[in-house]
């Protein structure tokens, strides 16, 4: 077995770093047990060239994503960790994620079954996690990982994640990942999406409910003195699916032909734009209010 460990955070031996190494520790002894740090990784935005469509294109940068998806196809198993920042992961966490459009098509080249994955997302004030669980489901998600449990923790301090009640949720994170097994217990108090786990959901006015991170569907139902997310049927599994990613695939294949045969009407609605110009330019004099 092997087991890869992705980590971003500017601190050295943070809280971020000895999660995982501290969920490596529990691992069995003769597991190959690789970290990648992905701070120290040269991975640009996204540039919406859409070279990586159709199906069997790649993307057009060459930079070290590769190292990212190589780890992932020859790993068992996953961990990543990364910091809230502003309530939401770290932009160059995001800026990572971004990229993983150019591998949506590609799930029938991942091992299978995917790799499994732990995901811990430290954050430093009580209830200031923001959104760092569900932008950690997309990232997880979108590297075409079978997600077994995302846990956000409360650690302020560089190592607070390995101290306290902390520490045992990282053994119980260990525990599911040696066995492969989704966790069953809620990371919080929040309600859960049942596809996916995130706890950001959309609810209208008539009790159905969307996530907001995989757009799985259903219905808000009383349940005794609280309530539940009663997924629906069919389509309502959500964007992880591979019949979703091959939805999408179709869909931007499609897109892209579109654009080729309609570029000119495209540019000449462009050039109504052209002027005047609005950009602002340094003219070295400065703009104050008075
Ligand atoms: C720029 C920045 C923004 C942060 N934003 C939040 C936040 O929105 N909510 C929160 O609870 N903690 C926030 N924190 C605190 C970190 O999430 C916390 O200290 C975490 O343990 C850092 O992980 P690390 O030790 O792996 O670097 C922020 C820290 C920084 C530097």
């Amino acid at each position: 077995m092997r087991v890869c460990g992705f980590v971003y955070s500017p601190r050295r031996e943070a809280n971020s770093e000895l999660a995982v190494k501290e969920i490596m520790k529990q691992l069995p002894d003769d597991w190959e047990k690789v970290m990648v740090r992905l701070n120290d990784l040269d991975i640009k935005p996204c540039q919406a060239c859409y070279h990586c469509v159709p199906r069997g294109s790649h993307c057009a940068i060459s930079d070290d994503l590769d190292v990212i998806i190589r780890n992932v196809k020859h790993s068992d198993r996953i961990i990543i960790a990364f910091p809230t920042y502003i309530f939401t992961a770290p932009g160059p966490v995001k800026m990572i994620m971004d990229r993983f459009l150019s591998i949506t098509s590609d799930y029938p080249d991942w091992p299978h079954p995917y790799p499994s994955c732990v995901v811990v997302t430290p954050y430093g004030m009580a209830e200031w996690e923001g959104m760092v669980k569900e932008d950690a489901i997309a990232f997880a998600n979108k590297l075409h990982l079978n997600v077994l449990a995302v846990q956000p923790m409360l650690a302020t301090l560089p190592a607070d994640s390995v101290r306290g009640d902390n520490l045992e949720t990282l053994h119980r994170l260990a525990k599911l990942l040696e066995k492969g097994k989704k966790s069953d217990q809620p990371s919080s108090d929040f309600l859960e999406c049942p596809a996916c786990t995130s706890t950001a959901l959309k609810v209208r006015p008539d009790g159905t409910i969307k996530c907001a991170v995989c757009a799985a569907t259903g219905t808000l139902r009383r349940m005794g003195k609280g309530f539940t997310f009663e997924q629906g049927e069919g389509d309502s599994a959500g964007y992880f699916t591979e019949r979703a990613l091959d939805n999408h695939t179709q869909y931007l294949s499609d897109k892209k032909i579109l654009f080729r045969n309609t570029k000119d009407i495209i540019k000449e609605i462009q050039s109504a734009y052209k002027e005047p110009e609005y950009w602002w330019k340094d003219d070295g004099e400065g703009h104050h209010h008075e």
